[in-house]
């Protein structure tokens, strides 16, 4: 990181993030990795520091740091321990829609306890027939009274037994495909919400990732995001667009972590009488990672600059770079295993986890397949439109 390229505030952002990453969480990633339990210290800790709020406009209770500071607070937090990482950025993730697309009631009624951090948020899109097709979701939410019925299951629902909020998309018109899908702020404790299955995961152990059952969910029509009915996959798409650099900042900071290990690690290994590192071999293999890290960090901040700016269409560079920062992770984090030899694969070393952290970063919030998708209309796009 060139510190000389941020502005102050970032490098305040940077330390402050980077202080609770070293002092708090990357004691305890260890423990809250075989335990598969959710970190509620590291919470405090992140609410007592003042940064639950970073992404939220200071109107509404946040700092007003926008995508950049929370990239570059992700990328200090998941140097130390992607599941915790993971863990802070979905919060963001699921208030995006509520900051995109809620009426200035609902933002002022649900916001400021997420920037405060007195509430976790979580995001329901995915079901278990509908991943990559978004739009193929089934979940039901029928109009009755000033009520909404909802009916149906959400998979991959990260945080989502710790949050007392959940952002979720269901269908409020069928036949409308993606036009007939709406969002739906939905509190923990309403009757009909049921968190189900924990998964038991490769990575982002801390972080419980869990099924949602809805049933017969009665949710009052003030928390349909926005008050109007059909515009909710939008939302959620333009939500995406934002919340992936945020993924993919957890990547870079994955294969900082890991790199940064792998340098330490080499220069005290002795074989052949001398360090590891002074091996020719292993300087290539140093390089090319910190090379590919730094190419993915500057990618990463061009994305969230341009959101920060208002760029108008952000989701291909938001693909591009939760693609190339993710396909980097899991190469980097996999060199770092293999420079630490056979201690890389056992857990007596952090090293391990950083690889089985990062996979996930490929396949969620859309996978890289889909990342490659986006990218690919919004070339066509682009093209078709010069040349009309
Ligand atoms: N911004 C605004 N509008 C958008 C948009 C965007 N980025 N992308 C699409 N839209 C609009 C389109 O313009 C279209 O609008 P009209 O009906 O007015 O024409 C509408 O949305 C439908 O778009 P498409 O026809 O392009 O939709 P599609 O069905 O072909 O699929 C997709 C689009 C890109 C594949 C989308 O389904 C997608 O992103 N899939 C991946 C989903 C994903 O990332 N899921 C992860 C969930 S979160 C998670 O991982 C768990 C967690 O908790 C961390």
């Amino acid at each position: 990181m060139i510190r000389e390229l941020l502005t102050p505030e970032n490098v305040e952002y940077v330390e402050r993030a980077r202080h609770i990453a070293e002092n708090v969480m990357r004691p305890v990633a260890a423990k809250y990795d075989v335990e598969q339990t959710y970190p509620w210290e590291v919470q405090h800790a992140i609410k007592d520091a003042n940064l639950a709020g970073v992404w939220i406009p200071k109107e509404f209770g946040g700092s007003g740091g926008g995508v950049l500071n929370l990239c570059l607070v992700i990328e200090q937090f998941s140097r130390a321990c992607g599941g915790m990482g993971v863990a802070y950025a979905v919060n963001a993730l699921g208030s995006f829609p509520i900051m995109l697309g809620g009426t200035d009631e609902q933002k002022q009624r649900w916001l400021p306890d997420i920037a405060s951090g007195e509430k976790l948020v979580a995001f329901g899109l995915s079901e278990k027939d509908a991943g990559s097709d978004a739009g193929g979701m089934t979940t039901r939410a029928e109009r009755d009274g000033d009520h909404y019925v909802v009916n149906g299951e959400k998979k991959w629902n990260t945080g989502g037994a710790v949050a007392s909020l959940n952002t979720i998309f269901a269908v409020t018109t069928p036949g409308r495909g993606a036009r007939g899908i709406s969002g739906l702020v939905i509190e923990a404790g309403t009757e009909g919400y049921r968190v189900g299955k924990h998964e038991d995961k490769m990575g982002i152990r801390c972080v419980p990732v869990v099924e949602l059952h809805l049933e017969n969910c009665r949710v009052p029509v003030e928390n349909l995001l926005g008050g109007a009915e059909g515009v909710g996959f939008k939302a959620a798409m333009r939500t995406l667009d934002l919340a992936r650099p945020g993924v993919a900042a957890q990547a870079l900071g994955l294969a900082q972590g890991a790199y940064e290990l792998a340098v330490e690690y080499t220069g005290k290994r002795k074989q052949f009488g001398q360090a590891i590192s002074a091996f020719q071999g292993i300087q290539w293999m140093l390089a090319d990672m910190a090379t590919q890290i730094e190419a993915a960090r500057h990618l990463i901040y061009t994305a969230a600059r341009a959101a920060d700016a208002g760029a108008k269409n952000i989701s291909k560079l938001s693909a591009m770079c939760k693609l190339f920062a993710t396909d980097m992770a899991v190469k980097v984090t996999t060199d770092a295993v293999q420079l630490f030899g056979g201690y890389g694969y056992v857990k007596d070393y952090p090293i391990e986890k950083y690889m089985r952290d990062a996979k996930i970063t490929q396949i969620y919030e859309g996978t890289n397949q889909i990342q490659r998708l986006v990218i690919a209309r919004n070339l066509l796009r682009e093209a078709a439109s010069s040349t009309s």
